[in-house]
């Protein structure tokens, strides 16, 4: 099928490369012109796992092509998908003016068309319920003159994690398509007609409730990371071993042992922002929904709460220099939106904390949000003569690999703080260091 894709961020650019792999021809456009240079010389614009290798991969790589103009896109593709951002405003709600401004885009492009033709619009980008038919009513209006053109609106919400995102477009565990009508819905349905072959669920329903299920899934993920958080911090005051009652809960089938990790609270583009959006809406709906509304004070309060255990400990042992490990907000991801380590290090910082951070590929996003106010080690063994306390935030597999023997020959301190329970105790304290976990 010819499928356009307007937006290539973390989900765009993704869900564009697995539609290519899938066999479909995907016509791309971003505003950010800068993005699709570099796509079209094979350099992915972000970090996400195997990008690279599927941009070098010819038959995936000759299936994409950039186009400047959203009129020629349009022209190119019979179903257009819709990905570009919905950031959090200041109130929580989602900031939905980049999808207007790409439907109104596309009802201009429409405008000028002359032969009889017929599109599908697919958004992909989470929005507010009853956007997408708001979307399709504004865009029916605009064409009402335009007998020659027929237009569909579905919505179709994306499952995939940053960092496993190529991997989870692949094997996805359900497809659910938002439609109004079942011809849309199965042409909407038979782009992913590979997984359908593979017996994968596919859910079709109507575009409010498909909108309804984004937000469920990401408000069900938030919620079991922020209560096994609470649970991790009573725990942790009374001497408890969070991994222990993580795995026999996860145990039950009922409950199942995923999104149960103790950690120093979720992040992240959409867990954090999704929860505020739902929130909002809830209540402009007239609707108070506590414990949807708890999930972020919830997550709030437990990074205050490593942040205070953090300068406890500082005082207790003089320290004043602190080394950051990770700054994205999981590993495997350049991402630090809503990174409770960057929320974190504000805190330290503001108790007069000096920071050094060092993050495998989240450096440069740091940065840009940080600035002067911290250091930086890109090789944070190097760093170690000045730093009296370590904390670790994220969960990249060089920090949970750490060199013990290279830290205790290095490191002028010896107190590790492990936001993600990711080290051996026994082993730590063996080697003469004072470790400190969540509940562990
Ligand atoms: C999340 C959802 O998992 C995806 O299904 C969804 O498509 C995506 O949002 C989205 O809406 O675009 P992602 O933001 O990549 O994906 O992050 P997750 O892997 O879900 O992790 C979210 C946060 O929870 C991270 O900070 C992670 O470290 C934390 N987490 C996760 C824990 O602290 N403990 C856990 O056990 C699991």
């Amino acid at each position: 099928m010819r499928i356009g894709m307007v937006g290539l961020g973390y989900v765009g650019l993704i869900t564009a490369v697995g539609l290519a792999e899938l066999g479909h021809s995907v016509c791309c456009h971003d505003i950010d012109k800068t993005k699709m240079v570099m796509l079209s010389q094979r350099k992915p614009p972000i970090y996400e796992d195997g990008l690279q290798e599927k941009l070098n991969d010819d038959s995936i790589f000759n299936k994409i092509k950039m186009e400047d103009e959203i009129a020629k896109l349009v022209a190119q593709s019979d179903v257009i998908f819709i990905a570009v951002g919905t950031p959090s405003s200041e109130d929580g709600s989602a900031n939905t003016e980049y999808v207007r401004a790409v439907v109104l885009a596309i009802a201009q492009a429409l405008c000028g068309v002359e032969e009889s033709c017929k599109k599908t619009i697919v958004i992909k980008s989470t929005v507010p319920v009853g956007f997408t038919n708001e979307m399709n009513a504004f865009l029916q209006e605009k064409i009402a003159n335009k007998v020659n053109v027929t237009i569909k609106f579905g919505f179709c919400p994306e499952f995939l994690r940053e960092g496993t995102a190529l991997n989870d477009f692949m094997n996805p565990e359900r497809i659910v398509v938002g439609a109004e009508d079942d011809d849309t819905a199965n042409h909407i349905g038979s782009i992913f007609e590979t997984f359908a072959k593979n017996h994968i669920p596919f859910v079709y329903t109507n575009c409010v409730s498909a909108e309804i299920i984004k937000y469920t899934s990401n408000i069900m993920l938030a919620a079991r990371v922020a209560l096994i958080n609470e649970i991790a911090d009573y725990a942790e005051i009374v001497g408890g071993n969070i991994a222990d009652i993580s795995k026999a809960v996860g145990l039950d089938g009922r409950i199942g042992s995923r999104y149960l990790k103790a950690s120093l609270g979720f992040g992240g583009s959409c867990l954090p922002k999704d929860v505020k959006a739902f929130s909002y809406f809830s209540k402009s709906s007239g609707l108070d929904l506590p414990l949807v509304q708890s999930i972020a004070n919830s997550n709030e309060s437990h990074i205050i709460r490593q942040k205070e255990r953090i300068t406890e400990v500082a005082t207790l042992y003089g320290a004043k220099n602190i080394l950051v490990l990770g700054t994205a907000f999981k590993a495997d991801t350049d991402d630090i939106r809503e990174s409770s380590a960057v929320k974190l290090i504000k805190g330290l910082l503001a108790s007069g904390l000096n920071i050094t951070i060092s993050d495998p590929k989240a450096l440069n996003n740091t940065q840009n949000v940080l600035g002067s106010c911290v250091s930086y080690a890109s090789d944070f063994y190097s760093a170690l003569n000045t730093i009296d306390m370590i904390v670790i935030c994220t969960d990249w597999k060089e920090f949970t690999e750490l060199d013990i023997i290279k830290l205790k020959q290095k490191m002028k301190g010896n107190v590790i703080f492990d936001l993600r329970n990711v080290l051996n105790r026994t082993l730590i304290e063996s080697n003469g260091f004072k470790y400190y976990g969540i509940a562990n």
